[in-house]
């Protein structure tokens, strides 16, 4: 169930699987305001990268939706994490599309900045904060989209780790809808 495309020279793919075992250079967490862990991802990637990244993460006190703190990744398979944090769903009237943005944005720019070239983001807010799966996909994707037209050639590649395979299909309809297939590229 390969999900690949190359975009002004960025290439953006989708994996099944745990991300906490998925090497990159950066790994981003969906964690919450207070920066103190908790279930879904967060608790996997606190559980699995160890406890120095909650004593690096307590140093921010706290990071608003649509932004994100970095960190060192411990002992998982990345040189960073980030920790990105997406909105709670509440209807689509509180600024949730644009604060999902922002998460994601947030999170190619420093990536971009601090030439951690192969970045990997979970499904933001598609969990416990309940965005529903369809536009969550879509916005991840436009925004990537948007960023690679912003800074061609600034992120080597861009990984979606889904956990489910009904999260999977999602993004990669959102894949397939946003980048046109070009030569080379698999679907
Ligand atoms: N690897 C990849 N994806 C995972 C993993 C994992 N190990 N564990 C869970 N997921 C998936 C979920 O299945 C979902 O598709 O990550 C997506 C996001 O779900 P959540 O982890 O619940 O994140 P989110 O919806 O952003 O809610 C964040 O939940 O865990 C708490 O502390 C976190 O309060 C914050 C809230």
């Amino acid at each position: 169930m390969l999900g690949l495309r190359h975009y002004r020279g960025t290439a953006i793919d989708l994996f099944l699987g745990d991300i906490t075992s998925f090497v990159c250079d950066v790994m981003v967490n969906a964690a919450n305001a207070s920066l103190q862990g908790g279930g879904g991802v967060d608790g996997a990637i606190h559980r699995e990268g160890g406890p120095d990244i909650l004593l690096e993460c307590a140093k921010f006190g706290s990071c608003a939706p649509g932004q994100s703190v970095i960190t060192g990744a411990g002992k998982l398979p990345a040189k960073k994490l980030l920790h990105a944090v997406g909105p709670i769903w509440k209807g689509g009237e509180h600024q949730e599309a644009e604060l999902l943005g922002s998460a994601y944005l947030s999170c190619l720019k420093t990536a971009a900045e601090l030439k951690l070239l192969h970045i990997a983001f979970p499904s933001i807010s598609t969990g416990a904060y309940r965005f529903p799966l369809e536009q969550a996909s879509m916005l991840a994707m436009q925004t990537v989209k948007g960023f690679c037209e912003e800074k061609p050639e600034a992120l080597r590649r861009v990984t979606w780790v889904l956990f489910d395979s009904e999260t999977y299909k999602a993004y990669q309809k959102a894949l397939f809808a946003s980048f046109p297939e070009t030569e080379g590229d698999e679907s």
